[in-house]
């Protein structure tokens, strides 16, 4: 057998048609354009052929992120621009609820992402607004096409989490959760995609959580939350895929950052296996506590092990990956449907 890289068909017996190579150099998105050509197998949008770093190579898209000031959505917003991607990183960096147990981001926090990003020599812009204001991410979205040019991907990370039982709530630790959460992941959406509609292509990532995979003791609101982004992120792509745009939702374990670093969320962790949690736990006994049943030995992710699957999902080769969880965990999966 040659070296050469040889890809079957669909038919699976003969040598790459020219069409894809047409396709593969980032214009798959005309084959969505639905004018004069009927779509059918020989001109059907592909994630093309085998090709050296395809599921990294982001190199001359431009890449939104929210809740871009620090962990995960920081960690994808300099992996997307490692990987090639312009970036533009918006957060609201302050306080967002009093149903927000972590502390609130800074401008400096946002900043310092500003800084990471510029150092793998790609642009950056800073964006402070709140993600439940529709019209300020609209704004946003045309600054970052006048400043940056075509959006390509939207990575919808922003989140708050709430640790209170469900019967010992307040009004504000239910709504101001599913509020900020699932209301503010559906205007990321519905502010971002409709430049990508008109495009005929575009990436859409949302964050849900393996608590939105099951229900979780003590943090109801977010659960619920997770669990309807990952409703939001099916229907959208039903709806946007005849456009040329994939919805995906990446679905982290436990990472350590500014949401779960902090006693309540330690002692949540431990009571998982231990019925007497300690007063004030360590992190050394919330990471010892989780990791014997993690099946890869550690009791939590670091956010830069979640942010490669999002350049996975906003590549050309994920170009038929859409509707689809892609869950990071160290194993919890394993554990769970
Ligand atoms: N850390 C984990 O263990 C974990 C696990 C599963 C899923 N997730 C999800 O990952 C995403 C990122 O979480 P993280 O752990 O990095 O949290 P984090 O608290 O470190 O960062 C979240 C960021 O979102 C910003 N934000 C919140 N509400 C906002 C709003 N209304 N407008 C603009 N910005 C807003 C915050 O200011 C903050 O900078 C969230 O969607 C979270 O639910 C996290």
């Amino acid at each position: 057998m040659s070296d050469h890289l040889w890809i079957p068909d669909h038919a699976g017996s003969t040598p790459l048609p020219p069409r894809r190579a047409i396709l593969v150099g980032g214009i798959a998105a005309a084959a969505f354009a639905g004018t004069a050509a009927a779509q059918s197998p020989e001109n059907a949008p592909t994630a093309g052929p085998v090709r050296p770093g395809r599921g990294s190579q982001l190199t001359g898209k431009i890449g939104v992120v929210t809740g871009a000031a620090r962990g995960i959505g920081r960690a994808i917003a300099v992996e997307l621009a490692a990987n090639g991607a312009d970036v533009a990183a918006i957060d609201i960096c302050g306080f967002v609820s009093p149903a927000s147990n972590a502390a609130p981001a800074t401008p400096e926090d946002l900043a310092e992402t500003i800084r990471q990003v510029q150092a793998t020599g790609r642009r950056a812009l800073a964006i402070q607004a709140d993600i439940r204001n529709i019209e300020a991410l609209r704004e946003a979205a045309d600054r970052v096409e006048a400043e940056l040019g075509q959006i390509n991907v939207v990575v919808a990370n922003a989140a708050i989490q709430r640790w209170k039982p469900l019967l010992e709530m307040d009004d504000s630790d239910w709504r101001d959760v599913i509020d900020n959460n699932l209301n503010g992941t559906a205007n990321t959406i519905r502010a971002f995609a409709p430049k990508m509609v008109t495009r005929k292509s575009g990436r859409i990532i949302v964050l849900s959580s393996m608590q939105g995979k099951h229900g979780t003791k003590d943090a109801s609101s977010y659960s619920a939350s997770k669990w309807g982004i990952l409703g939001l992120m099916k229907s959208a792509a039903i709806e946007l895929g005849p456009h040329g745009i994939t919805v995906n939702a990446l679905i982290p374990g436990l990472v350590d950052t500014p949401l779960t670093h902090y006693e309540t969320r330690y002692r949540e962790a431990i009571a998982e296996t231990q019925s007497n949690p300690p007063e004030h736990p360590t992190p050394e006994q919330v990471w010892n506590a989780r990791k014997v049943q993690v099946p890869l030995k550690v009791g939590w992710l670091r956010p830069e092990d979640v942010s490669p699957a999002a350049v996975f999902l906003a590549s050309d080769a994920a170009a038929m990956v859409t509707g689809a969880e892609y869950e990071v965990t160290g194993g919890d999966s394993a554990h769970n449907v």
